[in-house]
């Protein structure tokens, strides 16, 4: 059996993680309304002891939330995969933390392991800066960035494709390019990497991108409201992913 450590338990890629990985793995699960608060509490007080697999999905994850609680996005989303990632190798532990497409500008797709990044949000700032760290601290850990993901879920925040099938997505952006990821199956690849002695950034994603527009008709089959993004989110975020997911 393998044990697990799972941060970020009930969020979207937490929940569908327990639901998608076989029974060879034994999950301990780890997230803020359970009590465990990462931007004050340390790796040691947290981790159980048993624990030789870290999945770091815990994190501040909205624009939004980012802009209203800076503090906190900094401490979750750099700070503290950057203490992981110093436990993990003091305590011979595998660490594969999760990244974002939204490290990047938007402005000269496609991306790959080797593109610059520069973001253009405070959330994207955090993670990269929290990427670096775990980079840095953590020669061994893997870094698996990836793009917008789709499918059930069943987690408090929801994922775009449940937003567009339950209605609650109305107007959906022409000219905003992501590679539309399924979540289930980067969970598959996800349990698949951590038990492999892969390190640094891997880009795992759907294999081609598409505008939010197109994906949405793509699932609802009719016609739908069609906008321009706002001018300060990334418009192409098109990957070439190393690691085709789905
Ligand atoms: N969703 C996407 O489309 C997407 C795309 C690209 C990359 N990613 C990356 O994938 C990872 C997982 O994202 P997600 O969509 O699953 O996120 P999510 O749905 O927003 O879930 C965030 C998780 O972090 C936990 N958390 C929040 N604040 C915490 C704190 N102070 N202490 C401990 N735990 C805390 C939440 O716990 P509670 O529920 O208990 O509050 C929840 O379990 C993130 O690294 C994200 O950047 C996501």
């Amino acid at each position: 059996m393998r044990e697990l450590f799972l941060t970020g338990a009930t969020g979207r890629l937490g929940r569908t993680v327990q639901r998608v990985f076989t029974d060879q793995w034994n999950i301990h699960p780890c997230s803020l309304s359970r009590g465990e608060d990462l931007t004050v509490q340390d790796p040691v007080d947290v981790t159980p002891g048993e624990t030789d697999f870290v999945l770091n999905c815990a994190a501040l994850s909205s624009r939004g939330g980012c802009i209203s609680n800076p503090v906190t996005a900094f401490k979750l989303n750099t700070l503290w995969p950057q203490k992981l990632a110093i436990f993990c190798r003091e305590t011979n532990r595998r660490l594969l933390h999760m990244s974002t497409d939204l490290v990047y500008a938007g402005g000269i797709p496609p991306y790959t392991e080797t593109s610059p990044a520069v973001p253009r949000s405070l959330y994207g700032w955090t993670k990269l800066l929290g990427d670096i760290a775990v980079q840095k601290s953590n020669p061994n850990a893997c870094i698996v960035r990836t793009s917008i993901l789709v499918g059930a879920a069943g987690a408090k925040m929801t994922t775009f494709s449940e937003d567009i099938l339950s209605g609650s997505a109305t107007h959906f952006h022409v000219d905003c390019f992501r590679n539309h990821t399924d979540i289930s199956a980067l969970a598959q690849f996800l349990s698949e990497c951590l038990y492999s002695s892969r390190s640094g950034l891997i880009l795992a994603a759907a294999p081609y991108a598409m505008s939010r527009a197109a994906y949405a008709y793509s699932l609802l089959q009719r016609d739908i409201n069609l906008i321009p993004a706002p001018g300060d989110i990334p418009h192409d975020l098109t990957l070439k992913p190393s690691e085709v997911i789905g």
